[in-house]
């Protein structure tokens, strides 16, 4: 299969296709993926089913608009990340209004922000046609949080001095409302005498810090801590401080949640694995941490940092990930997303498995444990609320209604995830909801994984909420 190199289109198009994605709330491959299905399909057989409709995906965890958010944005080289961001804090129902500083203008521009912001954005302190009435007062003080992201070393060493020599440092010093701050730089500058003070002394007048995580840099050889957070975990810092004490609808209770492929060695350097990325099964963590829960996270190998504020282990194997799960209980609620690979290969090899002349070695597989089933059917400790994943790529709703019976879980989250629906490593999922003794199952519609997420969470909430029994109602 071809594959479509988006740097080389021309800057018309790349212009256009953003301001679509933007429209439409999905990732600009989420986007050309719509298009490219469009276009092969057109005069010719009906669609399958497509990973993300026509219609934008509806706001789960509130109405956009429900929250007023003023984003800041510093000049960094994580200011790119920024503008993912702005989307993930509306699909929590946020209205955003961005701020660049000077230097963030020379790394994103205001257009791509107000796009995707869907309202203009502000650069200047001395802008007439913002200033006439006092804008930044307004910036600072009509919203319910403030976020900086990325919190530039210099923006976070104006605010610990209460400076206010630009737009950014003027909202932040007139603000009453809470600031979330997401800081990302060089790990030296991160670890430099002067910028330790300057955040210590923002913790002390009350600022809150989102990362910034371990990983590598932008600058080539370089590692350490300094990563800015992840959009979606700042997203959910954001929502964390947003929401009420009462919107934490998951407190108290334990939930058990496992992400990503597993990998099954073959000898010390291969092994046999799948393609999930494990976005779905972080987002439902972070929704989770963020509902008030107290997550564990039971991860196969994934390109994706630990959630903030969630307990997270990662193994390799399933046999790991069974013995990791057995550790983690007790717990009120299990939620198995992760990709589990069915089979291992019987001896893997001690050592690298060399090229002979008798041709390629025959590998022999046995049946790895069901973490799902074993979990699920446990006579003792079993958690109340038991949920399985089924990802399918035909005969979807025939397998995960199999799938329900055999297994003895409480409810399966069906997705297709056949190639033509970029499920699997995409950014949306079009999910049913099996739920044990319910004849029809909950078709949502497709959306982000954040909203299935989300929306998953809430449907757990209900059901403890609802439920007087120790085993949640159905
Ligand atoms: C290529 C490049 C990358 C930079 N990356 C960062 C960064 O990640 N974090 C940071 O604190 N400063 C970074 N800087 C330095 C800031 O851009 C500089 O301190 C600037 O004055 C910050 O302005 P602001 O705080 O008003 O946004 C970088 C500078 C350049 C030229």
């Amino acid at each position: 299969m071809a594959s479509l190199t988006v740097r080389k289109l021309d800057d018309a198009i790349k212009t256009a296709l953003k301001l679509r994605a933007a429209q439409s709330g999905r990732s600009v491959e989420d986007e050309l993926r719509v298009i490219l299905r469009q276009a092969a399909f057109e005069d010719s057989a009906p669609l399958p089913p497509a990973a993300a409709p026509e219609t934008p995906s509806p706001p789960l965890q509130a109405p956009e608009g429900r929250y007023r958010v003023t984003l800041i944005i510093g000049g960094g080289i994580a200011a790119y990340k920024a503008l993912d961001l702005i989307r993930r804090l509306k699909e929590c129902g946020c209205e955003v209004r961005c701020v660049l500083t000077r230097a963030a203008e020379r790394f994103v521009t205001a257009l791509s922000a107000s796009a995707l912001a869907g309202s203009p954005c502000h650069t200047d302190l001395f802008d007439p046609t913002s200033e006439f009435d006092a804008g930044h007062i307004r910036l600072a003080r009509h919203c319910d949080l403030v976020v900086v992201a990325p919190a530039t070393a210099d923006l976070m060493a104006k605010m610990a001095q209460g400076l206010a020599d630009d737009l950014a440092s003027a909202i932040l010093l007139a603000t009453d409302k809470p600031v979330l701050l997401a800081p990302a730089m060089n790990p030296a500058m991160w670890n430099n005498a002067a910028t330790k003070r300057n955040v210590a002394q923002l913790a002390r007048d009350g600022r809150t810090f989102v990362g910034p995580n371990r990983g590598e840099m932008a600058e080539a050889n370089e590692a350490g801590i300094g990563r800015m957070a992840e959009p979606l975990e700042i997203a959910a810092g954001a929502l964390t401080l947003l929401q009420p004490a009462q919107t934490q609808i998951l407190k108290g209770r334990r939930v058990l949640i496992t992400a990503g492929p597993t990998h099954e060695p073959i000898d010390p350097v291969r092994y046999i694995a799948n393609r999930s990325s494990g976005k779905q099964g972080y987002a439902i963590a972070v929704a989770a941490a963020a509902a008030g829960a107290d997550v564990v996270l039971i991860s196969g190998p994934v390109n994706l940092p630990d959630p903030k504020g969630v307990k997270t282990i990662r193994v390799e194997s399933a046999q790991e990930m069974l013995a990791a799960v057995e550790a983690a209980l007790p717990t009120e609620v299990a939620i198995f997303a992760a990709a589990v690979a069915d089979w291992r290969v019987a001896q893997a090899g001690a050592q690298k498995i060399k090229k002979g002349k008798d041709g390629a070695p025959a590998l022999e597989l046995v049946e790895n444990p069901d973490i799902l089933a074993t979990i699920a059917k446990r006579a003792t400790g079993r958690p109340p609320l038991v949920i399985g994943f089924a990802a399918e790529t035909e005969h979807v709703a025939e397998n995960a209604r199999a799938k329900l019976a055999r297994k003895g879980c409480d409810w399966i989250v069906a997705n297709d995830v056949s190639p033509a629906t970029g499920i699997m490593g995409g950014d949306s999922n079009a999910v049913q909801i099996f739920i044990k003794d319910q004849e029809a199952p909950e078709a949502w519609p497709a959306m982000s994984k954040t909203d299935v997420a989300a929306r998953l969470v809430a449907r757990i909430a209900d059901t403890f909420s609802s439920s007087t029994e120790s085993t949640p109602a159905s």
